[in-house]
């Protein structure tokens, strides 16, 4: 498939660019509560935002309209698994991997998550502040994601290091920040070190007895009805989740804190309640939308939308799940963060065939973090002289969160 080209309006109102500038906002909350009003729009040549739940749920629900098989430019040379494939081929994938992440198999995983947040927040505790962004969400879904993969400390780092050359070039090399040639470079280079990497590790766990239970060992191994994974699906898969399962858990969880840390009254109530922070995770995650638009969607057909919105094949479909999540037509009170709201039917990690393998997962990440962090510091607060929150328009996330509290009060947590 050729690459898309995305071509922008000029500067205006509900030009793109515009709105990714606003996204960065600490408050784009009542930004994209207006878009849900329109709830569709063209924002450039051959390219529709999509806003209001409504219509973001259609067009990610309807495959056989709007495909997936877009291609995400990371340097990967094949399409990501099972990202850019529809269903039925997609199910195969996804069958795959669902024991790995299903509620059950998490829910078992729990003491280990505890255990990897442990270590990183017991050596923060007697500091009495810390970057958040950089000593605690960085550093802890990786550690996580390295216990699901069986992987040992010290080939974190080489897997980290790959991942931000992917994902944040910028970090490797600075001029890619400016330079695309640089940027796809770096991209490229990484993108073929996560594939030898991986290969790697495939080797080495078809070598042994393949009963890990770590990922790897889990998809070489496995088998349903005569179907298998070839090494490359295996290489593909893996891919998908280095890219959607660590900044992703990382950002929520810089938002979250950032939230918490500016509402006391809200944490106060987590504080007094923990049975509430399961609920709260998921308000956070509707409120906040870590993941503001869903991977792009081509038209494969032209369709007619709802309110007789015509579509031509070929149009590009960016889904803004930050905007569904606040659309008033779709949820009570979509502008107020209600702690114990139930039922929460948000769409931060998605809808149909893609939503997200990876919610039980994130969600208890995100829950243990809260729990555990609450019960060594339960006061705690924006660091003087960083109350100006920077966030980024990419996934949301806050750049260095400066925390800080008083090590006396942590101290005499009974923990
Ligand atoms: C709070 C954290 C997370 C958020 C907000 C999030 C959000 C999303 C969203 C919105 C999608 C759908 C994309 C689309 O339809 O275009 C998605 C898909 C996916 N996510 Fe997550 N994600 C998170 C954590 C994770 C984790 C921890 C993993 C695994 C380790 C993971 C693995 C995946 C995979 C494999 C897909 C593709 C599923 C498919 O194509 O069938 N995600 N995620």
């Amino acid at each position: 498939m050729q690459p898309t080209k995305i071509t922008l309006k000029p500067p205006g109102q509900g030009n793109l660019s515009t709105l990714l500038a606003d996204v960065a906002r600490p408050d784009p909350q009542m930004l994209y509560s207006d878009l849900d009003a329109r709830g569709w729009e063209m924002v450039g040549e051959g390219v529709a935002l999509c806003t209001s739940k409504d219509l973001s749920e259609l067009v990610l629900r309807s495959p056989g309209d709007f495909s997936s098989a877009a291609p995400l430019h990371l340097g990967n040379v094949r399409p990501l698994l099972p990202l850019n494939v529809d269903p039925p081929a997609h199910s195969k994938y996804r069958k795959a991997l669902e024991p790995i992440f299903s509620a059950r198999r998490v829910a078992a995983f729990e003491p280990r998550i505890v255990s990897r947040f442990e270590g990183v927040v017991d050596a923060l505790v007697s500091t009495g502040g810390c970057d958040f962004t950089e000593d605690v969400a960085e550093v802890y879904p990786s550690a996580v994601f390295a216990d699901l993969l069986g992987l040992a400390d010290s080939d974190l780092t080489t897997l980290m290091a790959i991942r931000d050359g992917i994902l944040h070039p910028a970090r490797l090399d600075a001029s890619a920040a400016t330079d695309m040639a640089k940027l796809r470079e770096v991209q490229d280079r990484s993108a073929s070190q996560l594939y030898d990497y991986f290969a790697g590790l495939l080797e080495e766990r078809r070598g042994g007895s393949l009963r890990n239970g770590d990922v790897m060992s889990h998809l070489a191994g496995w088998q349903v009805n005569g179907e298998r994974l070839s090494d490359e699906e295996i290489l593909d898969t893996a891919f998908t989740l280095v890219i959607a399962g660590l900044d992703t858990v990382s950002d929520s969880l810089t938002c979250v804190f950032a939230y918490l840390a500016t509402h006391p009254e809200h944490r106060d109530r987590i504080v007094g309640d923990p049975g509430l922070i399961p609920a709260a995770v998921d308000e956070l995650l509707r409120w906040e939308s870590p993941v503001p638009t869903a991977s792009p969607r081509l038209a494969v057909r032209d369709v007619t939308l709802p309110g007789g919105i015509p579509v031509s094949a070929g149009t590009v479909v960016l889904v803004s799940l930050a905007a569904a999540n606040v659309d008033r037509a779709a949820c009570p009170d979509a502008l107020e963060v209600r702690l114990d709201r139930r039922p929460n039917r948000h769409v931060a990690f998605g809808a149909g065939a893609h939503r997200c393998i990876g919610s039980h997962l994130a969600r208890l990440e995100i829950a243990v973090a809260v729990r555990e962090w609450q019960r060594r510091i339960p006061v705690w607060h924006l660091a003087r002289g960083y109350e100006q929150l920077s966030y980024s328009a990419g996934l949301r996330r806050v750049d260095h969160l400066r925390l800080s509290w008083d090590t006396k009060v942590a101290d005499a947590c009974p923990c």
